[in-house]
This record gives structure tokens, C-alpha cells and sequence, in this order.
């Protein structure tokens, strides 16, 4: 598989094209970033930590049927995955009432939810992802049909079955977690983009310790060696 010219660089990853059209390469970035790039940081060795962890996930989603662009991992940092058309809809599945949901509805950071509540945010930095609702993404084009958006919510409900008991049994609590589709040649949806600590909220299940990218957000510190146990704990 030869790696091409670059296609795209998004914060925490860069996508290069292949010889094969169908096929891109997705390199993981050493770098943080929070709150819309108000902050930025890096953390050496982060993008092969986030590659193996994903690349895991990924896995553990196809085992239990769950249609990803996952193909293989091609080395440290590397992956291929398959070329997909990003919808512009963040995902976002929360068990646990904490970060911008506690915010923004007054609901106690820690309080478990009385059932999983998924969200649609606008994937547009230049208006800070806002949330939207199904009717606002039907405006703004980001999918065809009410249908597909409930293909949305029916498999970020299906992840998050199958990740929360993995997790579980690793004796962590997957607070929340943030996912991204994409369309491929065939027009099918696929699950895309990534799954880390960058873009899930992963708790100690005994200490309540967070470890994830909150440890970079809120300046906790130790943020490589919260990804180094998360990582640790899906291989054993
Ligand atoms: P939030 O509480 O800040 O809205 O975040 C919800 C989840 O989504 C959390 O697991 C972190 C993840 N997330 C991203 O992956 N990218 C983002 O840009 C944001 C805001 C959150």
C-alpha cells in the first residue's frame, strides 16, 4: 500500500491518500487540542497510543457487527481505513451527566442518566459545533432523510452497549463518548473518525479518576499516562 499526498489535516489526525481510491491512511498527531483549539498542546508518543486504541475498538465493534472503515493497522501511527465521506454530525452518546451537558442544563457532573441520551452537534468549527436537532440537520443538508439520522442513533445506542460492557469488565465507566460517520462508494454508512481517550470520557470505576482527554482539558496532568492505562487495560 503506497502513501500518497496528503488529503486533509484535522487536529489530532492527517489522511493521505493511497494508490488504491477506495483506501486512505490516517495518521495519528501527537497533538491536544480543547475547547475549539483555544488550547493546544502535545503529548509525545499520543498518536501511536490513540492508533492502538482505536485500532482495538474498531475491531471489538466489527466483531460484534458493527460496520466500520477500519482495514488494518499498517504501523505505530498508521491506519488504513476505507475512504468515506464524512457527515457533518457529531455523535454524541452520554451515560453520565458531565462536561458540556452539565453546563449547559444545570444536570449534576457525576449524575448517572436515567437512560443513554444521544445528541447531534454540527460539525463546523467556525461556529464551535453547536448542538442541533434532527430538523436542523435536514436544513443544513448533513444527511438526506430523518431515517438516516436515526440510523445514527441506532448505532451509537449499539456501540455503547458494546463498549460500556467492555469497559466495564476493565473496571471503567464510559461516561460519554463522541462518534463520526461516513458514506462510502456504496453509499452505506459506516462508523469513521476515530475512538480514544481523545474523544470518549473514560472513569476509574473505584477512585472515579478521569483518564482521558479531561486531563488535558482541565490541566489534571499525567494525560500520556492516563492513555497508557486505557490502552493497557483493553489489551489485558
Ligand atoms: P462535551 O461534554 O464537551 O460535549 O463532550 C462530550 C463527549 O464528546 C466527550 O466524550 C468528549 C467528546 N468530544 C469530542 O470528541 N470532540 C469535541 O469537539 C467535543 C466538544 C467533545
Amino acid at each position: 500500500m503506497q502513501q500518497k499526498e496528503m488529503l486533509y489535516e484535522g487536529k489530532g489526525k492527517k489522511l493521505y491518500k493511497t494508490d488504491d481510491e477506495n483506501l486512505v491512511i490516517s495518521e495519528f498527531k501527537d497533538d491536544l487540542t480543547a475547547f475549539n483549539a483555544e488550547k493546544r498542546g502535545s503529548e509525545q508518543g499520543k498518536g501511536i497510543l490513540n492508533c492502538k486504541i482505536s485500532s482495538e475498538i474498531f475491531k471489538l465493534l466489527e466483531k460484534n457487527g458493527i460496520k466500520t472503515h477500519y482495514v488494518e493497522t499498517l504501523a505505530d501511527n498508521l491506519m488504513l481505513c476505507k475512504f468515506v465521506k464524512i457527515i457533518p454530525i457529531e455523535v454524541v452518546v452520554r451515560n453520565i451527566a458531565t462536561g458540556s451537558l452539565s453546563k449547559r442544563l444545570g444536570i449534576k457532573e457525576g449524575e448517572a442518566l436515567p437512560f443513554t441520551l444521544v445528541e447531534f452537534y454540527y460539525k463546523d468549527d467556525a461556529l464551535g459545533d453547536p448542538l442541533i436537532n434532527d430538523e436542523h440537520a435536514l436544513i443544513l443538508n448533513c444527511v438526506k432523510s430523518v431515517e438516516s439520522l436515526d440510523v445514527l442513533r441506532k448505532i451509537g445506542r449499539e456501540v455503547n452497549s458494546v463498549l460500556r460492557e467492555f469497559f466495564d469488565k476493565k473496571n471503567l465507566i464510559l461516561v460519554d463518548f463522541k462518534l463520526e460517520f461516513g458514506v462510502d462508494k456504496d453509499g452505506n454508512i459506516l462508523l469513521a473518525d476515530e475512538i480514544t481517550p481523545d474523544s470518549c470520557r473514560f472513569w476509574d470505576k473505584d477512585t472515579k479518576e478521569k483518564l482521558d482527554k479531561d486531563r488535558f482539558r482541565q490541566d489534571l496532568g499525567n494525560v500520556k499516562m492516563a492513555y497508557e492505562e486505557i490502552l493497557k487495560r483493553i489489551l489485558n
